[in-house]
């Protein structure tokens, strides 16, 4: 997850991502829970959420830029720099609660991730996320993948999107108990004329990397013309999301 994220821009026009995850908070069992991590913490706007409720909380991300933004706004809360597949919690937690963060981690580093949120939770420590599932943003990284092979290039899908049964068996295999899980769409406005060209420019960095920027340019504007019948409806660019919601449960 070594992303060089444009924070600010993050925290202005994609703050849709956050207000989302207020109902994932929802789907914690608050009765004996006081202690919860918020992994991939970002700019910690849901880590001070979940402070407001009550809880005693960390935030854990990767990124140097979004824990300054965190750290300047919620001085009060504890943000630790750490790699979501390979940290230790000084203490278990009761909780471990995450948000759109999971599809940045490799499809072969989910279970070092598990392992580490095992091992993060106490017994019976509850385990709520959210995050791209499978399906999401089929439209777009289809369209990339076509615009991509016209000019020579080979599409490297960036992100992990999951089925329920694929992850559940991850899950499974971490030693967790699965309590709960949904696939839904959730097809999401984005700001801006400019909507969903700047969404590709702030997300989907890595297939680039091998592609000069004019070329990067008018890629992009193809594919972004190519998907303006599907994506762009009275004036407002969309994002085609499929989120996967689970809760899980860590039995001994
Ligand atoms: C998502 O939240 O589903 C997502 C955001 C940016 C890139 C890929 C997926």
């Amino acid at each position: 997850m070594n992303i060089k994220w444009d924070a600010e821009k993050y925290t202005s026009d994609y703050s849709f991502i956050p207000q989302y995850g207020n109902d994932v908070i929802e789907l914690i069992d608050t009765g004996d829970v006081s202690s919860v991590l918020d992994l991939g913490c970002g700019n910690g706007s849901l880590t001070k959420a979940l402070h407001d409720k009550g809880f005693s909380v960390k935030g854990i991300d990767a990124s140097g830029e979004l824990l300054d933004i965190a750290r300047k706004n919620h001085p009060d809360i504890e943000f630790i720099q750490a790699d979501a597949t390979d940290f230790v919690l000084p203490e278990p937690v009761d909780a471990v609660f995450s948000n759109a963060v999971f599809h940045w981690i490799d499809k072969e580093k989910q279970s070092s991730m598990l392992e580490c949120v095992y091992r993060a939770l106490k017994i019976n420590g509850q385990f709520v996320f959210e995050f791209g599932g499978y399906g999401n943003n089929r439209l777009i990284h289809l369209q990339l993948e076509k615009v991509f092979s016209e000019y020579g290039y080979q599409y490297k899908m960036p992100f992990y999107f999951p089925t329920i049964g694929e992850y559940s068996v991850l899950l499974e295999q971490a030693g967790f108990e699965v309590k709960y899980a949904i696939l839904f769409d959730r097809p999401t406005k984005l700001v801006g004329e400019n909507g969903l060209k700047d969404w590709i420019h702030m997300f989907v960095k890595t297939p680039f990397s091998d592609v000069d920027d004019s070329v990067r340019e008018a890629m992009i504007d193809k594919a972004v013309e190519k998907l303006q019948d599907d994506l762009y409806k009275d004036g407002t660019w969309y994002s085609d999301y499929v989120r996967i919601r689970m809760k899980a449960v860590k039995r001994c």
